[in-house]
């Protein structure tokens, strides 16, 4: 089991890895997806390990079991994956992850900015704890990690960074007064950070999904048939991320083909 800095990797299988990556004479990229234990991060993690043979994946979230049967299908399916458990929502906890993925696996090349939570209260009823909660986990973090592995991707003059935002990061979403207020920084940090590096080579686009079916989901009584399969938001990114370094795609809105819940 992994100990602190989380890192659940696989050394042998990672060395493997390497020396066909270096055999084919052209670096792998490597991607950092954050909340990958589950979810949306998850699928993102396994499609980029079909569709990127070799590639180096970086998953990072706080629960060991769950990042290592990720990690496990990721390398199943070609990658050389990682898991590292960190708190993104904790300085300390981000630079130490920052630290530890620079010695051991070097410069990130795509940073996908995607943990995160939801509950519901309407405003009246937002505590502030909730509140701060939902601010942290959702934003704070996004900021954090941005900003430990930004400078690299600066130095190399080469990068991309997506942000996770929602639909809440782009109009009212009633009754999740904490949850938009996040979504809408989430979408600020974006907007700016692109406007900051269009000139210095990175790339920073921002996705705003609507309804999309994951473990969050289980319990809402809502079919997965009604809403998006993760699956979509995973191949909007990668084929985003495979576009021209000439092009940038700023922003994506994705919703159900059956409109809003
Ligand atoms: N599903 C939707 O309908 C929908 C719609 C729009 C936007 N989004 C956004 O898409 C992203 C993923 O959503 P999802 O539905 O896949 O969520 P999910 O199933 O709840 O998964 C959330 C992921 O974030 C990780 N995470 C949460 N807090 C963390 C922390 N403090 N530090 C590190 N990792 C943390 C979780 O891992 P651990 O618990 O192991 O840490 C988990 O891997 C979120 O940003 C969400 O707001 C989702």
């Amino acid at each position: 089991m992994p100990n602190w800095n989380g890192n659940v990797s696989y050394k042998n299988h990672m060395t493997n890895l390497r020396s066909s990556a270096k055999s084919a004479g052209k670096k792998k990229p490597t991607i950092l997806i954050t909340g990958a234990s589950q979810g949306i991060g998850a699928t993102i993690a396994k499609t980029f390990a079909r569709e990127v043979p070799g590639c180096q994946l970086v998953l990072v979230a706080r629960n060991s079991r769950k990042l290592q049967a990720v990690a496990n299908a990721c390398i199943k399916l070609g990658a050389n994956a990682h898991g590292f458990i960190c708190d993104v929502s904790i300085e300390a906890e981000v630079t130490r992850l920052a630290k530890v993925v620079k010695q051991q696996l070097g410069t990130v090349d795509v940073l996908i900015n995607n943990a995160g939570a939801f509950t519901m209260a309407p405003f009246a009823q937002t505590k502030v704890a909730e509140f701060d909660r939902l601010i942290a986990v959702n934003l704070r973090s996004a900021f954090l990690v941005t900003q430990s592995f930004l400078p690299a991707m600066l130095r190399q003059k080469q990068g991309d960074v997506f942000f996770m935002s929602s639909i809440a990061g782009l109009g009212a979403y009633p009754n999740a007064t904490a949850y938009c207020a996040a979504k809408f920084g989430v979408t600020g940090l974006a907007k700016v950070l692109r406007a900051e590096t269009k000139d210095k080579g990175v790339r920073v686009c921002c996705i705003h999904p609507g309804a999309t079916w994951s473990p969050s989901w289980s319990d809402s009584g809502v079919k997965p048939e009604r809403i998006m399969p993760a699956e979509d938001i995973a191949r909007a990114i990668i084929d985003i991320y495979r576009l021209s370094r000439r092009t940038v795609v700023e922003e994506i809105v994705l919703r159900p083909q059956l409109g809003d819940l």
